[in-house]
C-alpha cells in the first residue's frame, strides 16, 4: 500500500502518487509512458490523468506495480481496472498485469489455444485472475523463460493441473516441472516453437507463437532509454557473448509481429522488419559497454 508521507517530491501535484517504495523497475512506464518517468532511481508522476483512458492507463499501472508504490490521495473504485485484465493485446494473446515482487516486475501473458492455452512465465496468484483463466479455458502449459520469473506457477500448475516447461539448467528455480527440457534443440508444442537461447541465463528460452508473436523472458526487449529493441547489459547474469549469438539466431524469425518480454516493453513490429530490427540490436550490442 503506498504511503502518502513517503511520496517523492518529483511526482506532480494531483491525485496519483508514487512513494519511495519503488524498486524502479519500469513497469508503471511500460503501462502509462506519457504519465510515468524515470527519475533515475524512481519511477514518479510526470503528468496526471487527463480523461478516461488516462485514468485507466494508471490504474492498471497502480495494479500492475509489483510492489504496491502507485497510491492515490483519493479513495479509487478500480473494479473497471482489474476486471480489465487480462489485457487484449493480439490475436489470442493477453497481457497478464498483477506482475510480482519476486521477478522484479516481469510481465506475464496469457495465449489462447484450441489444443490448451498457455501462460507464459507468471504473475501473482490471485482470485481475480484465476476466475479469468478459467472462463478462458484453463491453462495446459506454463511456459517458463528461465529461472527469475516463475514466481507462482507452481500455484497455477497446481490449480489448473498445467505442464510447466523450463530448461533443465534452470530446474532449481522449478524443480518440480512437468517437462524439462535438454540441449539446445529447437522444440515444438502445438503452435509453439521454443529456442534456446542462453545469455540472460544459462538455460533461457524464448517461445514463438504462430511465427508472430515472440515471447521473450529476459532475452530482448523495447528499450525505451535507446528506442530500439536491445537486451539489458546490466542485467546479463551468465554471458554477453552467448547473449548476442542468441540474438542473433532471431533474425531467421521473418515473420514476426510483436515482441513480449518478461523485462522491458512490449512492442509491435513492421511487417518482415524483424531480421533488419535483429541485424541493428546486434550491432549496438556488439558495441554497448
Ligand atoms: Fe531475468
Amino acid at each position: 500500500m503506498a504511503n502518502l508521507e513517503r511520496a517523492l517530491s518529483e511526482n506532480v501535484e494531483g491525485n496519483f502518487f508514487v512513494d519511495s517504495s519503488c524498486i524502479n523497475c519500469g513497469v508503471s512506464r511500460h503501462y502509462a509512458p506519457e504519465l510515468f518517468g524515470d527519475t533515475g532511481r524512481y519511477s514518479f508522476v510526470k503528468k496526471q490523468p487527463q480523461n478516461e483512458r488516462e485514468v485507466l492507463e494508471a490504474q492498471q499501472a497502480l495494479l500492475a506495480c509489483p510492489v504496491a508504490s502507485i497510491g492515490t490521495k483519493e479513495k479509487l473504485n478500480l473494479t473497471s481496472a482489474i476486471d480489465s485484465f487480462p489485457i487484449r493485446m493480439a490475436e489470442g494473446v493477453y497481457l497478464n498485469g498483477f506482475n510480482h515482487r519476486n521477478s522484479y516486475g516481469a510481465h506475464s501473458y496469457f495465449v489462447k489455444s484450441d489444443k490448451g492455452n498457455w501462460l507464459i512465465d507468471s504473475p501473482r496468484f490471485i482470485p481475480h485472475l484465476v476466475k479469468k483463466f478459467e472462463e478462458m479455458g484453463g491453462i495446459r502449459y506454463i511456459f517458463l523463460s528461465h529461472r527469475d520469473d516463475v514466481c507462482d506457477a507452481e500455484r497455477y500448475a497446481g490449480h489448473f493441473g498445467s505442464t510447466r516447461i523450463i530448461h533443465q539448467l534452470e530446474l532449481d528455480a522449478q524443480p518440480d516441472a512437468e517437462m524439462v527440457l535438454e540441449g539446445e534443440e529447437t522444440q515444438r508444442i502445438d503452435s509453439a516453437e521454443i529456442h534456446f537461447t542462453p545469455g540472460h541465463t544459462q538455460g533461457h528460452l524464448v517461445m514463438l507463437w504462430n511465427k508472430k508473436y515472440l515471447f521473450t523472458g529476459d532475452h530482448f526487449a523495447w528499450k525505451s532509454d535507446i528506442n530500439m529493441f536491445g537486451s539489458f547489459r546490466n542485467a546479463c547474469w551468465y554471458s554477453w557473448q552467448k547473449q548476442i549469438e542468441s540474438v542473433q539466431l532471431m533474425e531467421a524469425f521473418e515473420e514476426v509481429e510483436w515482441v513480449f518480454p518478461g523485462h522491458g516493453k512490449w512492442g509491435r513490429v513492421s511487417a518482415k522488419q524483424f531480421p533488419e530490427i535483429i541485424r541493428e540490436s546486434v550491432k549496438w550490442m556488439i558495441n554497448v559497454k
